[in-house]
């Protein structure tokens, strides 16, 4: 039988991720973006059987320390360094070795294209497949995974809502 996904999400970390985002919270990078890539992720886990602790936490990390909403080459490295940074918050979630998947996933999630892990995989097609907010056409060449690359499948992701399985704490963080 299936069981009821659960959140690894905790309040802690929102809250310090959301007292240091620099830019607009419901802007083009904020936390808008990061629940559709949760989203995205998360059903991406579902078809390969991935990482949900992994693809959760990128979710709302791998953009939390960009400085403008242009390029900004630098915001993977600076969202890697705030892992290392959490006061032991994600070593409670995670282990050493997803730790180092995470760090990975986020320090180059703009500067590579493709990775040899299911798991940065996901994080990086669950990133890509939310191009479409800014403008952009997603080009296949740097979709990693061959379930964000199913049309079909994209655009039933499309429609599924943005809040489910969210801890209830988000309501003290955003309006949906
Ligand atoms: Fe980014
Ligand atoms: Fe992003």
């Amino acid at each position: 039988m299936k069981t009821a996904f659960k959140s690894i999400l905790t309040e802690e970390l929102l809250k310090i991720i959301h007292n240091e985002f620099a830019l607009e919270w419901y802007g083009c990078h904020g936390i808008l973006h990061w629940l559709r890539v949760r989203r995205n992720g998360l059903a991406l886990c579902e078809k390969m059987n991935g990482n949900s602790k992994i693809a959760e936490l990128f979710s709302v990390i791998h953009d939390c320390k960009r400085m403008d909403n242009g390029e900004d080459i630098l915001h993977g490295k600076r969202a890697s360094s705030f892992i290392g940074n959490t006061s032991g918050m994600i070593d409670s979630i995670l282990s050493p070795n997803e730790i180092q998947i995470l760090k990975y996933a986020c320090e180059y999630h703009t500067t590579e294209d493709k990775s040899d892990n299911p798991d940065i995989q996901i994080c990086w097609d669950a990133d890509r497949l939310d191009l479409g907010r800014v403008g952009k056409k997603i080009d296949k060449i740097y979709i990693n995974t061959s379930w964000a690359k199913d049309e079909l499948f994209v655009e039933k992701l499309k429609s599924r809502p943005i809040n489910n399985g969210l801890p209830s704490f988000f309501t003290n963080y955003i309006e949906l």
